[in-house]
């Protein structure tokens, strides 16, 4: 394909949020870093009309790393029996949402291995905590999988989002990246669950994990269209020492910021966010990440204390720093590109209605 023909493929996308499979695979596969640019550069505008040069923060709370699945790629998987395991108590999670609050946040993201004492009642409890605490925060979800029951009980206490990755669309693919007892359709099940429930939700996927192929990735965009998520959270996959995928090739920055792109541009309002997995397999990728279609930044509100043992990759960055510094530290890079951290819940354009009203 010529680079014209690339050029009209990224305009067709952006009028019309679609494209043929063959033509996403032009897209995935094109190798020229003119048209990468090209592509960010369309992508960057679309954010621009929705969030002008607002960057969202959300404030990562890693408060349990107890976890009872067996993903091949995680670190903190079960087996993995040189994980160090913590649980963070209630206060120390509240004293981080206060510490975030004083440096601006106003999303706090709770997320945990699939921890069995983290029962409905005790995340409730916490989750009413927070809220009373903070009434003019959203508090975010990542805990995995749970039954509908129990996301409606968390919903009830007042959680407003929830990030539950589907990590990849492909069914084969993902009982390659899993062992038998996690089902794909059960992940699928969550995520509508959760949509119906009323929750803003984000889905994603690694970007380079063992076995992907353009095809998968395929599947991956349909998936987005067919569930339109409010956020979709990516980033490489990145191998642990300690894994059964410790000796497997790390995704590429490239191809996660072509995807963001792409996905900015099928997706025009989605909240994307520029990874911390970005941010490791790179050291400009999250300033490169809000330069493709990105709106988000996730820094870690978690005690240093901890920090280490939230594995999930190998060389994970803003491991020894406080949040303050890591705010001090992004609000300079996001700068130099252009942009600047906001105050602000954050609420995916659809939702933002809601809570302006009441
Ligand atoms: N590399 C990159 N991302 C990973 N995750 C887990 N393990 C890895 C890894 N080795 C991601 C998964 C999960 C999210 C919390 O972190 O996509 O959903
Ligand atoms: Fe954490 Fe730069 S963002 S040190």
């Amino acid at each position: 394909m010529t680079p014209k023909n690339y050029i009209s493929l990224v305009s067709k996308l952006e009028q019309t949020q679609d494209l043929s499979n063959e033509e996403f695979a032009s897209l995935l596969e094109a190798d020229s870093s003119s048209f990468a640019e090209e592509l960010a550069r369309r992508a960057r505008a679309v954010r621009e009309k929705y969030y002008g040069k607002d960057v969202y923060i959300r404030g990562l709370i890693e408060f349990t790393n107890y976890c009872r699945n067996n993903c091949y790629y995680c670190g903190i998987r079960r087996d993995n029996g040189r994980a160090q395991r913590y649980r963070l108590t209630h206060e120390e999670i509240l004293a981080c949402c206060a510490a975030g609050y004083q440096l601006g946040f106003r999303t706090f993201v709770l997320q945990g291995g699939e921890d069995a004492y983290y029962t409905d009642d005790r995340l409730t409890e916490l989750i009413r905590a927070i809220k009373k605490s903070h009434p003019d925060c959203a508090v975010t979800l990542s805990v995995g999988e749970r039954e509908r029951d129990s996301y409606e009980k968390l919903f009830e206490a007042g959680a407003d989002r929830y990030l539950l990755r589907h990590e990849t669309a492909d069914k084969a693919h993902y009982e390659s990246l899993h062992p038998a007892e996690l089902s794909h359709e059960h992940r699928l099940q969550c995520l509508r669950d959760l949509k119906a429930i009323g929750y803003q939700v984000g889905c994603g996927m690694m970007t380079g994990s063992p076995g992907q192929t353009t095809e998968h990735l395929i599947k991956d965009l349909r998936l987005l269209q067919e569930l339109q998520p409010e956020m979709v959270g990516i980033g490489p996959f990145i191998p642990q020492h300690d894994t059964p995928l410790a000796s497997c090739q790390a995704g590429t920055a490239g191809l996660t910021l072509k995807l963001l792109s792409i996905i900015r541009l099928l997706l025009p309002q989605v909240l994307l966010p520029a990874t911390t997995a970005l941010g490791t397999i790179d050291p400009q990728g999250r300033e490169k990440g809000l330069l493709a279609g990105a709106n988000v930044l996730m820094p870690n509100l978690s005690p240093v204390t901890v920090r280490r043992k939230y594995a999930l990759y190998d060389n994970k960055i803003c491991m020894g720093e406080e949040a303050a510094e890591c705010i001090r530290c992004l609000s300079k890079r996001v700068a130099a590109a252009g942009y600047h951290l906001v105050k602000d819940r954050g609420d995916h354009p659809g939702f933002k209605e809601i809570f302006t009203s009441s």
